[in-house]
């Protein structure tokens, strides 16, 4: 009822959206990932449908229900999403970077599971040292394509908010950010989001206090249709 009553106010507008983490394979069995239980994003791409907006969402291994109406990609790693984002991103009003991407993966990915007995040979006591490559940042990409869509980025942090995550807007080279404090949120329904552009800060729930992510999702997209 509430989608139906929902004005379109993305009607005609494109929307991509990278939501939950990324998972770095160490071997077969094992890897490296980032706590995210994709929620917030997925309360964003749905939002957006209800507006009326064209969404397209990116997501990393979650265990959530594609949002009605949205057209979803799933990925693994971070270089996966950034293969998914980059072609797309051209064609799209907008882009939200909801996920929590890994900064990191390891070097290599082993063929074989790595062993703590092998051939007999009892391995304990050596544990093996993990080599470790930089990831590719899909946000910054984005941000410096010749003709980027309107860019928001999230910054998750666990103190001094309002600076770092000013500091984070002006090193991606994005208008928005959107703040909010780790790791309390972290798989929680509810949240408070701090919005910084170069003209200051916005909370959201705008009373203060706590809101669910839904309800902060669909305050978000109605602040994002001004800014398109
Ligand atoms: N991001 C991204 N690709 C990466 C890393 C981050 O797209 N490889 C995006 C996230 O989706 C988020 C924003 O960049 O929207 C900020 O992510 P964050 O991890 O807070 O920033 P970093 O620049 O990685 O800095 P740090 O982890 O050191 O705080
Ligand atoms: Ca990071």
């Amino acid at each position: 009822v509430e989608a139906f009553l929902a004005p379109k106010l993305l009607r005609g507008k494109k929307l991509l959206i990278t939501a939950g983490p990324t998972f770095e394979p160490i071997d077969p069995v094992r890897g490296i990932t980032n706590h995210s239980s994709g929620k917030m994003g997925f309360a964003i791409a749905r939002a957006a449908a209800e507006a009326g907006a064209d969404v397209t969402l990116v997501a990393g291994p979650v265990h959530l229900a594609t949002p009605r109406g949205v057209q979803r990609i799933d990925v693994q790693s971070a270089q996966q999403m950034y293969d998914a984002v980059l072609p797309q991103a051209p064609h799209h009003h907008a882009f939200i970077a909801a996920a929590a991407v890994a900064d990191w993966r390891p070097a290599q990915t082993h063929e074989h599971k790595l062993k703590k007995v092998e051939g007999g040979a009892n391995l304990a006591g050596t544990a093996p040292t993990i080599a470790m490559a930089e990831n590719p940042d899909i946000l910054a990409a984005v941000a410096n394509l010749p003709r980027p869509p309107y860019c928001v980025g999230f910054a998750a942090e666990s103190e001094k908010l309002a600076e770092y995550a000013e500091a984070k807007r002006r090193r991606k080279g994005i208008p928005l950010i959107i703040a909010n404090l780790g790791p309390a949120t972290f798989g929680r329904d509810d949240n408070a989001l701090l919005l910084i552009d170069e003209h200051g800060q916005r909370e959201l729930p705008e009373a203060g206090g706590r809101a669910d992510k839904l309800s902060l999702a669909r305050a978000l997209i109605a602040d994002l249709s001004k800014r398109l």
